[in-house]
């Protein structure tokens, strides 16, 4: 039932403030302000040398994401592989290592074959689902469930934003055991994960705004995302819900990587969206953006309310996001990158729930 929705996706992402409290309260103690996670781990989190992560997709992209998170938080190295590469490239594993998949449907041949081999190699397997019943819920070690409910629409929305929070949690847990965080840093951090929801509410408060935006990306057929940190996957997934929906082109890139290639492509046509948080690299982003300017580019810049004034530059066109810590930023920014590809698929008419050429869920290779 879409409700008052027009779409599933619609209201898959409406209901993210609610999916995302309901995830967090299964892995923080909301009155202590601590992680509790709720399993019991068959690993220790100190004698870890390295996380694997494997995913396809949103998924993947959501561990990309994790990455910075378990480095930053845990100092614990992560390599991170798309699972149709992975499975079969004889990856070599540590000793007693632990290895991560995460998957809304938990059915991805790809990510269960990745799954498979890091068994077979020593791994313990921690995965990160939102089918408990499926097929990598079934074959891993721990099950760190992602509470988003029934996702519908071919678009993973609500299941990323859950994959976001599990990971945050995590990365503290993670953090907080190799005594890399302080209790205080970790109290600080679930404080903004705590946020989180009220946060993306205030985001989708935007929604018209970003429709209007929208509207005219609809009338393209290029769109270039950046960004940094964080930020960078998330550009990835800009660019990639953007071509499963509305089937305009998009690429993304690390803001860093501009001038190595993809500043060739920019003119007056083809928009260029930044993602950009006012972190401790917001600075660096702003250069990029001059590069784009300077070249005559349209700039989309996704930041807060004072991120326009302070890079100086005139005539940006904003999506306003809510004043916050960037830590947790992804979890919030999620909600525009979604509305712009949701009302440019809209505006050209395209069946949003169901594009061509996809599935829910890919069981096959
Ligand atoms: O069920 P999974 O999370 O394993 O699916 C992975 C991808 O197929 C999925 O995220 C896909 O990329 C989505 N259509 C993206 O919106």
């Amino acid at each position: 039932d879409k409700g008052a929705h027009k779409h599933f996706m619609a209201k898959e992402i409406h209901e993210q403030p609610e999916v995302v409290g309901r995830t967090l309260a299964h892995y923080l103690d909301m009155a202590t302000g601590r992680v509790r996670l709720p399993f019991e781990t068959p690993f220790d989190w100190k004698d870890l040398d390295r996380l694997t992560i494997s995913a396809c997709g949103t998924a993947y992209i959501a561990g990309l994401i994790g990455k910075y998170w378990f480095e930053r938080f845990a100092r614990l190295p992560v390599e991170i592989d798309v699972a149709s590469e992975f499975r079969y490239r004889e990856a070599p594993l540590p000793r007693k290592g632990l290895a991560l998949f995460i998957s809304q449907s938990g059915e991805t041949a790809d990510t269960l074959a990745s799954l498979r081999y890091a068994k077979e190699n020593g791994q313990k397997i921690l995965s990160v689902v939102n089918v408990p019943t499926s097929s990598i819920a079934r074959e891993s070690d721990v099950v760190a469930p992602t509470l988003a409910g029934p996702e519908i629409g071919v678009a993973s929305t609500k299941a990323f934003t859950c994959q976001l929070t599990v990971l945050a949690c995590l990365a503290v847990a993670a953090g907080l055991e190799r005594g890399t965080l302080s209790e205080a840093e970790g109290l600080r951090l679930v404080t903004e994960l705590i946020a989180a929801p009220g946060l993306i509410a205030e985001a989708l408060k935007h929604e018209h705004a970003i429709e209007h935006v929208a509207r005219d990306i609809s009338k393209v057929t290029d769109v270039l995302y950046l960004g940094r940190g964080t930020s960078y996957p998330m550009a990835l997934e800009g660019a990639l819900k953007l071509k499963e929906i509305s089937y305009i082109h998009a690429e993304a890139y690390a803001a860093g990587e501009l001038k190595h290639g993809p500043i060739a492509l920019i003119d007056e046509t083809m928009p260029v969206i930044v993602i950009a948080p006012r972190d401790a690299i917001y600075e660096k982003t702003v250069s990029n953006m001059q590069e784009v300017a300077a070249r005559g580019g349209r700039i989309v810049l996704i930041s807060d309310e004072h991120a326009a004034a302070e890079s100086g530059l005139a005539g940006l066109e904003t999506v306003v996001m809510p004043n916050m810590g960037p830590d947790f930023a992804p979890i919030v920014y999620a909600v525009p990158v979604q509305l712009l590809a949701y009302y440019a698929a809209v505006a050209l008419g395209k069946d949003v729930d169901q594009p061509r050429n996809l599935a829910k869920s890919v069981t096959v290779e």
